[in-house]
């Protein structure tokens, strides 16, 4: 693992944290990791022994700022980013295509005299106006380190809207774009659905999925409106292409909120259970911590990444998880298109 191949975007939702508790419960880590969140005095030493697994390429259908990918690609032949956020895959794009000419780009939009909150608008305006998708990766960055918590926003008209973020002196990841670099050269790039994506995993793949997850009660917010606009139906699709993916011989994770809802949709997976600190406490009881779920899905004969390992998930004997809901669930939408 590659601790130090830190993902260059701030993204919500990022897993740079779990990435020694996904490798762990996905049978790369020597030793399992017990409930920590990253430290790296706590995570564990991950192998390259593959002895029995015939593992070639990671892919993550919802790839973000790619932590995951990121950190594990040393373990893999090739990598297959997806997201459905075209300009986060035509960043990773241009990155790959002219990792110099972009990079230095870039840096010269981070500066004490581009970091006010005229300087934000106006290039704020230049990026939902530009035609040029080099100039719109160079931008989008700009606007991930200088907007509002790094987050992710577009209007009804799909133009970005993230307020300026008064940071001091935001970061220029230059080690981290450098680092990116060499894993997108093994990558294939794409901006689909991520039902298409997994459609296509089989024998040698492991699939990592972090979609947008339920709320952590799934009471009125999850009837009500779809969290990124990936409502119940949505996660009922992906457990689905997830045992389908499997079946065919795909290793399958999907991390979500542990809840009782989620425990019911991944019945058929191998669950792991993780808490994780937030800064902001979706749950006063909590205290900032909540608890996740990442359900593996191992294909016959394996489990914990080694051949020979008794469970199979077989044709799927999962119930919907809305049979397991006491909640009306609707077909939602949010009113914006909000990119997680
Ligand atoms: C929780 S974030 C992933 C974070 C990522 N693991 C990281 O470390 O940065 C969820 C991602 O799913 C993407 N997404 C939402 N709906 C999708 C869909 N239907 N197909 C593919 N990607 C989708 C969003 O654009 C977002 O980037």
């Amino acid at each position: 693992m590659s601790p130090e191949r830190a993902p260059f975007l701030k993204w919500a939702g990022g897993k740079r944290r779990l990435v020694p508790f996904i490798a762990s419960a996905i049978g790369l880590a020597q030793e399992p990791t017990k409930q920590a969140p990253f430290n790296s005095a706590l995570a564990p030493s991950l192998t390259g022994d593959f002895s029995g697994r015939q593992w070639k390429r990671l892919i993550e259908p919802f790839a973000g700022s790619a932590a995951v990918s990121l950190a594990l690609a040393d373990f893999f032949d090739e990598i297959w980013l997806n997201d459905v956020n075209e300009d986060l895959m035509n960043l990773y794009v241009v990155l790959r295509e002219s990792p110099e000419s972009y990079i230095q780009e870039v840096h010269t939009l981070f500066s004490a005299d581009t970091n006010n909150a005229e300087t934000y608008y106006r290039l704020r305006d230049e990026f939902n106006r530009t035609t040029s998708r080099r100039r719109r990766a160079a931008l989008f960055l700009y606007l991930n380190r200088h907007g509002y918590n790094g987050l992710c926003r577009y209007n009804n008209d799909g133009e970005f809207n993230v307020p300026f973020g008064r940071y001091k002196r935001p970061y220029f990841p230059y080690a981290e774009l450098m680092a990116a670099v060499d894993v997108l050269a093994k990558s294939q790039l794409t901006c689909l659905d991520f039902e298409e994506v997994m459609q296509q995993a089989g024998p040698g793949d492991v699939v990592y999925c972090d979609p947008p997850y339920v709320p952590l009660s799934a009471t009125a917010s999850f009837t009500d409106y779809a969290a990124g606009g990936f409502g119940p139906q949505d996660q009922e699709r992906l457990a689905s292409a997830a045992e389908e993916a499997c079946r065919r011989g795909a290793v399958v994770a999907i991390s979500n909120h542990d809840t009782e809802w989620t425990r019911a949709l991944y019945q058929n997976a191998e669950v792991h259970y993780t808490r994780v600190r937030r800064s902001i406490s979706a749950n006063g009881q909590t205290r900032g911590e909540v608890r996740e779920v990442l359900a593996v899905y191992w294909p016959d004969g394996m489990q914990g990444g080694k051949v020979g390992g008794g469970r199979t998930t077989g044709q799927s004997q999962r119930p919907s998880a809305r049979e397991h809901s006491r909640e009306r669930v609707p077909d939602s939408r949010l009113p914006n298109r909000t990119v997680y």
